[in-house]
Order: structure tokens, then C-alpha cells, then sequence
């Protein structure tokens, strides 16, 4: 089981959108039994909170399952999981600096626009303090990304089962 876990700021807005996509996609799929994911902050502003109402709304409107409670990113997540994915540049550097602190070496941070063929910038835009719009635009990021991000897991699954 490859097991990849989306990391983003607060854990209530991006990184639970795009575990809710991820996980849609590998059941639509039928991969369940080859990947699984879970999402947590770099920070703890929100520790045991629902997502914020608007990614409940957009993931409402797109039939997305979402349950989940906010955690923050700790010491065990980076040894189990095989992916790190993080949705801007400082959540990567966050995680890269726990890596450090920790003495771990990880081969498999990313950032999930890296795996889109040609984003325009890297980075999933926080949509904390904006409106609703900004939702349906990180939506639309993250719903090609993970396509793309998943035609990616596919092609190695052999070297992992
Ligand atoms: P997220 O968005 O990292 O996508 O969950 C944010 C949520 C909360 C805050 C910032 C970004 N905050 O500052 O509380």
C-alpha cells in the first residue's frame, strides 16, 4: 500500500480538498487497494476542527465525501508515508525542515503542481482569506494535478507491491 499525505498551512481548506479528490479518484479507479492518503497542517491554528465551511460547500457541490478533523504534521507521518505532497513552497520547506530536525531522509517531497504538465506557477494559492471563487479555483488545480499526479503512481506501482 503506498500511502501519500497532503499537506497544506492550516489543514482546512487545501490539503483535505485534495485528499477528498484523491481518494474519489482511486475509488473511481479502483486502486484502493494499492494507495491511500490522509492530510495534515504544518501548522496547529485548527487542530481538531472540520474543514472550513467553504471547502465543505465546494466539495459538496463537486460530490466529494469529506471527513475529516485537522491535525498537524508530526514525526511519525514522515517515516510512514511514501509521499509528502505539499501545496506551496512553504509547506515544502516546512516539511524539508522537519526532515532535517528529525535526521530523516525522504526521496519523495512534492509539491502536487509538479506533477501537472505545464502549471502556470507551482504553488496551490491559500484561499483562507479570500472568497468562495478561491475555492473553486484551488478545486480545479488540484482536481488536474491529482489526474496527473495518479497517472504518475500508476506507472511505478510495480516497484512498490
Ligand atoms: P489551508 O488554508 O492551509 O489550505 O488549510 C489556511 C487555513 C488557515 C490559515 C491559513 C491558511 N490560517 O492562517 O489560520
Amino acid at each position: 500500500m503506498i500511502k501519500v499525505l497532503f499537506v497544506c498551512l492550516g489543514n482546512i481548506c487545501r490539503s483535505p480538498l485534495a485528499q477528498a479528490i484523491f481518494d474519489h479518484k482511486i475509488n473511481k479507479y479502483q486502486l484502493t487497494n494499492k494507495f491511500s492518503s490522509d492530510s495534515c497542517g504544518t501548522s496547529d491554528y485548527h487542530i481538531g476542527e472540520l474543514p472550513d465551511e467553504r471547502t465543505m460547500n465546494c466539495a459538496a457541490k463537486y460530490r466529494l465525501p469529506i471527513d475529516h478533523r485537522a491535525r498537524q504534521i508530526n514525526r511519525v507521518d514522515l517515516r510512514e508515508f511514501h509521499y509528502l505532497i505539499a501545496m506551496d513552497f512553504s509547506n515544502k520547506k516546512n516539511i524539508n525542515h522537519l526532515l532535517q530536525k528529525f535526521k530523516i531522509a525522504h526521496e519523495k517531497v512534492f509539491l502536487i503542481r509538479e506533477f501537472q504538465p505545464e502549471p502556470d506557477v507551482l504553488e496551490v494559492p491559500d484561499p483562507y482569506y479570500g472568497g468562495e471563487d478561491g475555492f473553486e479555483e484551488v478545486y480545479q488545480i488540484l482536481d488536474d494535478s491529482i489526474e496527473h499526479f495518479l497517472e504518475y503512481l500508476k506507472k511505478g506501482e510495480d516497484i512498490y507491491v
